[in-house]
């Protein structure tokens, strides 16, 4: 018999995504379903997944242990979302207005608005507002099933107002129940002070911003916008690999507005992730296809900047490209911090099917944080991280639009949302 602390037992569907991950093609489409399934864990890890039958002869709940009832609900691994720039300052829904009147996202950015917006905002604010705004918005995540999330730095660029930034998510790390994997993206834009002098910014993120990064230890990862006015291919090329030296994990903006070839650069440079490729060239395809290197998608950006084009998530599956699905939360071309939203979108607006979306949104997408030992599904030694969803089956979390429904969420095998709420 195994000690449980925490049993959950006879969910309507038990979406396990187990399998080993990146899952590629065809594995895409096995979410391993189980039909009555039970889940036990100890001290946050999983111990037992199956049926009653197993459960009754191999699990004992501790004295103090918690059981929770699964009927009527569909459990699903905790969401994982692999790209988002958490702490900023500020919000930008005058900007978003004059998109509505036809301004297009680059041409706002060309005025001083965009980016430059949240940088002034960002580095005017306390390290405790900045922090007490993470946190309303961990909180948020929670609340549509997200137990691990990437953030980014990128709004301060400078020495001060980056590390401020990647402090506050350490902290923010400590106390939220959401576990941050966070990434250092001082090169996210040239600042206002350095507009005619790029080598000498790349200078202070290579020289100054990113020793200082690793001596504190505030980062995993590296992140570069390799885009046409921004970081062109060859300079995000060096940053990327200064960066390497130094131990960092990369991910990069990639063919986001311009065919720069970005996910070239990112199979080439064993990325852990290429994000973005709305327009991603058929070269691009080819190598990402045939690389480690995720191709992370952010439908919620195409919808939210209202833009015809797509990333091509069909031709990525096909080509075997590892495809996993983030949200991109940041107050400019993705306001949102719902995962479920970004599933939904993925089905609706990329053709992906809704298996493939919950296998990127969970076992992908921990892939691409490199954290697929840990998290993204369901299996003994993983951590307890799960989502109830108050659904009669898993289809209806794509079918019925529009609504939250959240039932439970357990991180670390910790129940952090009970009946729709933030205990
Ligand atoms: O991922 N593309 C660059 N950065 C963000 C947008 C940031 C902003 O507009 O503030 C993105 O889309
Ligand atoms: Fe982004």
């Amino acid at each position: 018999m195994k000690s449980a602390d925490l049993v959950i037992a006879n969910c309507s569907q038990l979406l396990t995504c187990e399998g080993r991950a990146p899952k590629r093609k065809e594995a895409l489409q096995e979410v391993g379903l189980l039909e009555k399934g039970c889940i036990a864990s100890y001290k946050g890890k999983i111990i037992f997944v199956g049926g009653e039958k197993r459960l009754k002869e191999e699990v004992r709940l501790e004295e103090n242990g918690i059981r929770i009832d699964g009927t009527g609900l569909v459990g699903l691994p905790g969401f994982v979302d692999p790209h988002t720039h958490l702490p900023f300052a500020g919000s930008r829904e005058e900007e978003f207005v004059l998109r509505l009147k036809g301004y297009s996202y680059q041409q706002l950015a060309e005025k001083g608005l965009g980016i430059q917006t949240t940088v002034k905002a960002t580095r005017q604010t306390s390290k405790k507002e900045l922090l007490s705004l993470c946190l309303s918005r961990l909180n948020r995540m929670l609340l549509f099933g997200t137990t691990t999330a990437e953030a980014k730095s990128g709004y301060g660029l400078n020495l001060k107002d980056e590390i401020k930034q990647l402090e506050t998510l350490r902290e923010a790390d400590r106390l939220h129940p959401v576990d941050i994997v966070p990434t250092f993206m001082g090169a996210h834009e040239i600042p206002e002070e350095y507009r005619t002098r790029k080598n000498d910014y790349i200078k202070l993120i290579t020289q100054t911003i990113l020793p200082q990064v690793k001596e504190q230890k505030l980062a995993e990862f590296f992140d570069v916008f390799c885009e046409e006015g921004v970081f062109s291919l060859e300079e995000t090329r060096n940053l990327v690999r200064t960066a390497k030296k130094e131990g960092f994990k990369i991910k990069i903006h990639a063919d986001e507005f311009s065919p720069l070839g970005g996910a070239q650069l990112a199979a080439e440079e064993e990325a852990v992730s290429a994000d973005h490729l709305i327009n991603i060239t058929e070269e691009g395809i080819q190598k990402l296809s045939q690389s480690q290197t995720a191709a992370t998608l952010l439908p919620a950006v195409s919808f939210f900047l209202m833009l015809e084009k797509k990333a091509p998530a069909r031709k990525l599956i096909e080509e075997g490209a590892v495809v996993a699905l983030a949200t991109d939360f940041n107050p400019g071309s993705s306001m949102t911090e719902s995962m479920l939203l970004v599933l939904q979108l993925a089905v609706f607006t990329m053709k992906m099917s809704i298996e493939e979306a919950i296998n990127a949104t969970t076992a992908n997408a921990a892939y691409a944080l490199a954290r697929h030992e840990d998290v993204g599904s369901l299996e003994v030694g993983k951590k307890m991280d799960l989502i109830l969803w108050d659904v009669p089956n898993y289809p209806t979390l794509v079918y019925h639009l529009g609504i939250n429904p959240i039932k439970h969420v357990i991180k670390n095998g910790k129940l952090v949302v009970k009946d729709g709420k933030i205990l």
